[in-house]
């Protein structure tokens, strides 16, 4: 079975992503495990499904291994659970020297990430991302964090893993809803600055959807690589990375609007990128189809491409302003010329914000 490698270069450190589809395979970074203790944090559904397995595979190395299982869900991704780690490590005399591995989705990774980040200033982790959202994105790239009930990832650090190891056949076992959701963030690389990639998708849709391994490898190998082209000349997004955040301020507003208990991760982005497509051109940057062709793709995928009225638009533009890329009180938002063609807008004024956000109700 073929390993996918995607190496990460950075000024002060090298890491591998490795992709196949093989349960947990980590012959490739044999010489970060041996005679090393570990804890692996995941969490109540991730847990029962794979813990055991990769507690198994971490034999081999000679490694003391010891778990601790966090509630699931968005809304854990707080202080309490990151608490819960730091207790767990401070408990179990964890030291530099030691290391975390997460095991889930992409709020297990962050969260592990920022502890890993924390602890002690900062001790090494490896990634193993089970979600297809967290195997293309929240894994690579090393921004950890929690949330703060405030907003979303308000709280974090750059802490680049060890190495990330994405098995593709735990997607096997992961809930419709939630692939959708990852597949929203694969669409998110192609409306950047990959429309072949959005081609390639289109083309590969059904074999996507029936979830066939060897091409999933090819989707999530794809994706890792068009994230650390961008990564690699921008690791603490002074510039270029923010373009990975297309149509997400808005989401994290709807999230957090929403308390995290309506909409995913990738819903939310799915809407977010409409969103900018549509404030693209009311401001007259992009071409009046852009939001419906980008519609169609996202519908392609079964994603959602509206807001129900119901959702109070100025209390959404109010959170917006939390988010990061708020400079001085001025919005700065990701916008797209085209499909693959995103770019950075500075001073964006709350009242288009606003009348974008009215329009993409239903
Ligand atoms: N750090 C980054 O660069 C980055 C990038 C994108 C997203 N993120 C973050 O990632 C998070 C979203 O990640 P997500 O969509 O994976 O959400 P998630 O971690 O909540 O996972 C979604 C659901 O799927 C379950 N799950 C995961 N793997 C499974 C499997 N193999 N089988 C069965 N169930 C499984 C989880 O337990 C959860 O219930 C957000 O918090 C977002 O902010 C971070």
């Amino acid at each position: 079975m073929n390993t996918q490698i995607v190496n990460i270069n950075l000024s002060h450190c090298n890491y591998g992503i490795f992709i196949n589809e093989k349960l947990f395979d980590f012959s490739a970074v044999a010489h970060l495990l041996n005679n090393r203790k570990i804890a692996i944090i995941s969490n109540e559904t991730v847990a029962p499904l794979y813990l055991e397995p990769l507690t198994q595979s971490l034999q081999e190395y000679n490694a003391t291994v010891q778990s601790l299982i966090l509630k699931d869900g968005e809304q854990y991704k707080n202080q309490t659970s990151w608490n819960l780690i730091l207790d767990f490590l401070a408990d179990n005399n964890f030291n530099r020297s030691d290391l975390l591995i997460s095991l889930g989705g992409g709020v297990i990774c962050d969260m592990t990430g920022f502890a890993a980040a924390s602890w002690m200033r900062g001790i090494d982790f490896i990634q193993v991302p089970t979600s297809l959202l967290a195997q293309v994105d929240a894994s690579v790239g090393g921004k950890t964090g929690i949330n703060h009930s405030k907003g979303k990832n308000l709280i974090g650090a750059f802490h680049q893993p060890l190495a990330v190891i994405i098995n593709a056949s735990t997607l096997k076992t992961l809930p419709e809803r939630e692939f959708k959701s990852g597949l929203g963030e694969t669409l998110k690389y192609g409306f950047i600055n990959q429309p072949r990639f959005k081609q390639w998708l289109q083309e590969h849709s059904k074999a996507i959807v029936g979830l066939n391994l060897p091409l999933i490898c090819q989707l999530i190998a794809k994706c890792c690589k068009y994230k650390k082209e961008i990564v690699q000349q921008d690791e603490k997004e002074s510039g270029i990375r923010a373009l990975l955040n297309l149509g997400h301020t808005f989401a994290h507003a709807i999230e957090t609007y929403t308390h995290y208990k309506e909409y995913t991760h990738g819903e939310a982005v799915a809407i977010g990128m409409v969103m900018a497509a549509q404030l693209s051109v009311n401001l007259g940057v992009a071409n009046d189809n852009l939001r419906k062709e980008l519609e169609k793709h996202l519908q392609d995928f079964n994603l959602l491409t509206k807001l129900p009225k119901t959702i109070n638009a100025t209390k959404l533009v109010e959170l917006m302003r939390l988010d990061k890329k708020v400079v001085n009180s001025s919005h700065r938002l990701i916008l797209l010329k085209s499909i693959g063609n995103a770019f950075i807008q500075n001073n964006v004024c709350e009242k288009d914000i606003l009348q974008t956000i009215l329009s993409c109700q239903h």
